[in-house]
Order: C-alpha cells, then sequence, then structure tokens
C-alpha cells in the first residue's frame, strides 16, 4: 500500500508542487500526498494543494497559543489522516524534540545549502543564500535530511552541489538551487523513504 505523505509548508510552496508534479509523473509510486498542512494561512502553498484536489489545513502556531498546544494539534492531524512520512516543504517553524522522538526517521526536510554549511537555527529561506553569498563560497546547494531534534541536524539522506555565478544575489541563488537541487532531490528522497519503509 501507498505510504501516506503529509508535506507540510509555509509559504509559495514549490517544492509542494514538486512533489505533486513528480506524484503525478508517477515518480513516487510507493507514496501519495495525502495531506497539505501550513501554519500561514496566506500561504501559496494552500491554493496548490486545493488546486490538486489534496485536503488542507492550517494550523496556526499564533492561534494556538503555545508550542505544545501547536503541536498536539499538528499530531492530532497527522494521526487522523494516518499519516506514515512527513516532508517538511520549507516549513519555517522549528519542531521540538517531543515531537520529532514521535515520527523517528519519518520526517525529511529539504535545506537549501550543504549542511553543515549555513544551516540550524536562524538560517531559513533567502538568509541562507545571503550568508553563502557573504561567506563567499563557490559552491553551494540542497540537503535532503531527517529530521531530528537538532535542527538541520538529522542523518543526510541526500544532497546536490549548485554553483555560484558572478552577479548573483540571494534571490537568483534561490532560484538556482531549487531548479538544479531542491525539486529534483525532494522528490527522489520522498520516494527513496517511502519504499524504504516497506521492508
Ligand atoms: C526552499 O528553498 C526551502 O529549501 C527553504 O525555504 C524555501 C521554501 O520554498 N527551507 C528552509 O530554509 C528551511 N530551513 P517553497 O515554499 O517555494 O518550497
Amino acid at each position: 500500500m501507498k505510504k501516506r505523505i503529509a508535506v507540510l509548508v509555509s509559504g509559495g510552496g514549490t517544492n509542494l508542487q514538486a512533489l505533486i508534479d513528480a506524484e503525478n509523473a508517477g515518480k513516487i509510486p510507493h507514496g501519495e500526498i495525502s495531506l497539505v498542512i501550513s501554519n500561514n494561512p496566506n500561504a501559496y502553498a494552500l491554493e496548490r494543494a486545493r488546486l490538486n484536489g489534496i485536503p488542507g489545513a492550517v494550523i496556526s502556531k499564533k492561534e494556538c497559543g503555545s508550542q505544545e498546544a501547536f503541536e498536539a494539534q499538528i499530531q492530532a492531524v497527522l494521526e487522523r489522516n494516518g499519516t506514515d512520512l512527513i516532508i517538511l516543504a520549507g516549513f519555517m517553524c522549528i519542531l521540538s524534540g517531543k515531537f520529532t522522538s514521535r515520527w523517528p526517521k519519518r520526517i525529511i526536510n529539504v535545506h537549501p545549502s550543504l549542511i553543515p554549511s549555513f544551516c540550524g537555527e536562524g538560517f531559513y529561506g533567502l538568509r541562507v543564500h545571503r550568508a553563502a553569498l557573504d561567506y563567499g563560497v563557490k559552491v553551494t546547494g540542497a540537503t535532503v535530511h531527517f529530521v531530528n531534534e537538532i535542527p538541520d541536524g538529522g542523518e543526510i539522506i541526500a544532497q546536490k552541489a549548485v554553483y555560484i555565478e558572478e552577479g548573483d544575489t540571494p534571490e537568483i541563488l534561490q532560484k538556482r538551487v531549487m531548479e538544479q537541487a531542491e525539486w529534483i532531490l525532494l522528490p527522489q528522497a520522498a520516494e527513496m523513504v517511502c519504499a524504504s519503509m516497506e521492508e
């Protein structure tokens, strides 16, 4: 049976779109996206879910009032959905050890750098690319990893390098890293993990 995938998002959702496109193209035969959860009610990712007939849920940390209540609500929705695998695809909230320990090797995240560079708390979205450009590295990339209690510290599943080019801005670099690495790696890793869960 296909593993049920819940994708957690906060923003534009281009990685969610890459997952949807891969599933539609038959590239995730061992999994199906069965739920999208956003902490942000205005995330365009929710619209992508709707357009593709995938149930969406909004769970706002602010409305929950505490990290604990926020995570309890996410847990309840995931359980109700029968989730097997959680994919963090541009989900800009850190999950506590209490939450991640309930899902050992069942949460994966895409991060827009070659971990262990430019990662951990405070490194998200464009900030990651700005830090890479400020440092002056010539190669960056993306990483897909399992999620544990250490932000961006779980076991690495896949990485892909991307060259920095003359004149790059954080925005230009972000787009290249997405196109050349994230949108390719994340669906591949999702399939790999779903397939391995059958063993
Ligand atoms: C992506 O680049 C993703 O790797 C990054 O945010 C962007 C979300 O874009 N995630 C992080 O920085 C997490 N630490 P998307 O909403 O279009 O997929």
